[in-house]
């Protein structure tokens, strides 16, 4: 755990070499419309409390801003350079400090690939309330793409597959997948690389829709049953 947390505290993704940065922006891109999707139910509902459970820096503060939402991350270098001023919380997914049945979503986005997941559900259960939500994003064991720039983390990560989600006291309700692109296109220069995934988008998309859970990302959503 130690290791892990280490690891985040010293992540500089500004002094990632271009390309990456593109890359990843690009997954967070597909990530970020997949989620906002899932999300439009929730729109106007109130006293809905949110939890995003390993939030890191904010980099998907825009999906839940406009929601009651509090920001967990067991990095406090991450939540220091989390813009956000309040309802921030440096803490461990695996105790986390909340009464059972408190929100009403919890949000997930690429950390059970650095935990033990089975107990990490667990917690997350106990302070879901009732029919709560969960929404989850990890790599994918079953991924087409072995993408070596996501894989190239020297931490704990164990890439899961949506069987591991089929837990007691959940119901899987939604399953899908995004990032398939092929590791060639690192070879382009980062401006014309932008360019590409632009189209690429289009079929990335069309892809997710042919290979069912088998992009780089697989995004679930649970209920708490
Ligand atoms: C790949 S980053 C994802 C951050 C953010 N969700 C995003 O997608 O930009 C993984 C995050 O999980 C956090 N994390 C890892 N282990 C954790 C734990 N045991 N408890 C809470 N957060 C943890 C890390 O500090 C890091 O911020």
């Amino acid at each position: 755990m130690r290791e892990v947390k280490d690891f985040y505290d010293n992540w500089e993704p500004k002094d990632f070499p271009n390309y990456i940065k593109v890359i990843m922006n690009f997954a967070d891109e597909l990530i970020f419309e997949e989620i906002s999707l899932l999300l439009k139910k929730f729109e106007n509902k109130e006293d809905f409390l949110v939890l995003d459970c390993g939030c890191g820096f904010g980099a998907f503060y825009n999906l839940t801003k406009n929601f009651n939402t509090i920001y967990l991350d067991i990095s406090l270098n991450l939540l220091k350079k989390f813009k956000l001023k309040e309802r921030k919380i440096c803490a461990n997914i695996l105790y986390l400090p909340f009464k059972d049945n408190t929100f009403d979503l919890v949000l997930c986005i690429n950390v059970l690939e650095h935990v033990n997941y089975l107990n990490a559900l667990n917690e997350i259960k106990r302070v879901l309330k009732n029919n709560g939500h969960l929404i989850v994003v990890v790599i994918n064991k079953n991924s087409l793409i072995k993408e070596e720039i996501f894989n190239d983390f020297k931490i704990f990560h164990k890439p899961l597959s949506i069987k591991d989600f089929e837990v007691k006291g959940f119901k899987i309700v939604y399953s899908n997948s995004v990032y398939f692109l092929p590791p060639i296109f690192k070879i382009f220069p980062p401006v014309i690389l932008s360019k590409l995934l632009k189209y690429w988008k289009t079929i990335d998309k069309k892809l997710s829709k042919i290979f069912k859970n088998k992009g780089e990302f697989l995004i679930i959503e649970m209920v708490k049953t």
